[in-house]
């Protein structure tokens, strides 16, 4: 095993959860989380549970799960929770993220031990209840589309599938000066920009004043995208939600509401297909207009299984494409694209992250050279570069924090799977 890995794990815990890295992400971040378990897992099984149980412990009573919890008051960080305002305890922010902790703990049941199993049990109607709130919260009119409502809640903070909806938004006159923390930790070149920025706080700024209304933001928020990666990565969690609803014997009425879900979001996501791109693309809820390049989220329609299977062999084909292109996979943006930045966070540099669940997906859809191609990658960017937050496609440089935890996370699960294929 990576002790290396072990190390930054056993580093960035902070007592039954992980901060992403420290510094830049003083606290606990949803989707880090969930990944922070699938490291742990590889050699401390109980902390791995207790990882996602705190993560719950954060949960809202409407169901949703945010996506930073605080714990303390860090002047590192900003905006902190005294922007937020979310009125819960513990303090959290007032928006979610892609929701792949049920799937993580669907994989912490590999070994069928019952003390998994338990752990699991136990975690049931608190994950249902999350994606419930997702179903009912974020698609009030059920047209099996999930929306976003800010950038920050994809987790793909400054990706060109956010610019039509950020475009098409005013900042508050009203804003206020303020002072960022990220670009004193991190280089601002590998980070969004101030453009962004006034826009993700003046969203804040609608949330707070609302007190985080979820009906108010989807109907006149000024930010509503459909994220293929939200989209995609909860409708995988929803086929996991139910294989563990059967295992668990729960009752019919759960298992129709689930495979309800499914049967609509997977037939939805074909509204996401852009051929021009010949990839899953996000849509502006607001403008109707829809990004115009592949992304490393397009891909996770296939960790999905979203969509038709013309559409996912069509993808798989333009992912090549794309592969030629940059020496590493998976870049967040396609790198033939104007709008590429190979350093600038989710503009073009890769995700060891999004290259796990991508590797899945190719592995479930048998194509196993690709998936070979992103497992290797990622494991050469980190060997090379170390744990970095994230890596240039064409160099393969560190970019962003470094001792990262889901990086980290991400070796371990790597190295563990290809120890179980052997
Ligand atoms: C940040 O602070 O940049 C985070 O990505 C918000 O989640």
């Amino acid at each position: 095993m990576q002790q290396a890995a072990v190390n930054i794990l056993t580093a960035n815990d902070r007592g039954g959860f992980t901060i992403p890295t420290s510094r830049l992400y003083p606290y606990q971040w949803n989707w880090d989380s969930a990944f922070a378990a699938l490291g742990f897992a590889r050699f401390d099984r109980l902390r791995a549970w207790t990882e996602i149980e705190m993560l719950f412990a954060a949960q809202w009573n409407n169901g949703m799960v945010p996506h930073i919890i605080f714990r303390s008051n860090d002047p590192d960080y900003f905006p902190g929770p005294d922007v937020w305002q979310s009125g819960t305890e513990p303090a959290s922010s007032g928006h979610s993220q892609p929701p792949v902790a049920t799937s993580v703990v669907r994989w912490l049941l590999e070994n069928n031990a019952p003390e998994d199993r338990e752990h699991a049990e136990h975690l049931f109607p608190k994950m249902l209840a999350y994606h419930r709130w997702f179903h009912n919260h974020r698609d009030p009119d059920n047209t099996g589309l999930v929306a976003t409502i800010h950038p920050w809640e994809s987790g793909r903070d400054n990706c060109p599938d956010w610019d039509s909806g950020l475009n098409g938004m005013d900042v508050d006159p009203d804003l206020g000066d303020y002072v960022r923390r990220d670009t004193s930790h991190v280089d601002a070149s590998e980070r969004p920009n101030q453009f962004q920025y006034d826009r993700f706080l003046t969203i804040i700024k609608v949330g707070r004043e609302c007190q985080w209304n979820s009906q108010e933001l989807y109907r006149k928020g000024p930010f509503l995208m459909v994220d293929p990666g939200i989209q995609f990565i909860l409708l995988r969690a929803d086929r996991d939600l139910l294989a563990m609803a059967r295992e668990f014997g729960r009752p019919e009425t759960e298992l129709q509401e689930i495979s309800a879900w499914i049967e609509k979001s997977s037939a939805a996501s074909e509204k996401l297909w852009n051929e021009q791109a010949r990839a899953y693309c996000a849509l502006d809820l607001r403008s109707g207009h829809m990004s115009d390049a592949m992304t490393s989220a397009s891909m996770l329609a296939l960790y999905a299984k979203a969509g038709s299977d013309e559409h996912r062999n069509q993808l798989m084909e333009r992912a090549g494409e794309i592969l030629q292109e940059v020496k590493y996979a998976f870049p967040s943006w396609d790198p033939t694209h104007p709008k590429f930045e190979a350093k600038r966070y989710w503009r073009g540099p890769v995700w060891a992250i999004m290259n796990y669940m991508i590797a899945r997906g190719l592995e479930e859809h048998n194509n196993l050279p690709m998936a070979q191609r992103v497992r290797e990658d990622t494991e050469k960017l980190i060997s090379q570069a170390g744990y970095f937050e994230y890596f240039d496609p064409l160099t393969g440089e560190g970019c962003g924090g470094d001792d990262f935890t889901w990086t980290a996370a991400v070796q371990l699960a790597i190295e563990s799977n290809a120890k179980e294929s052997n």
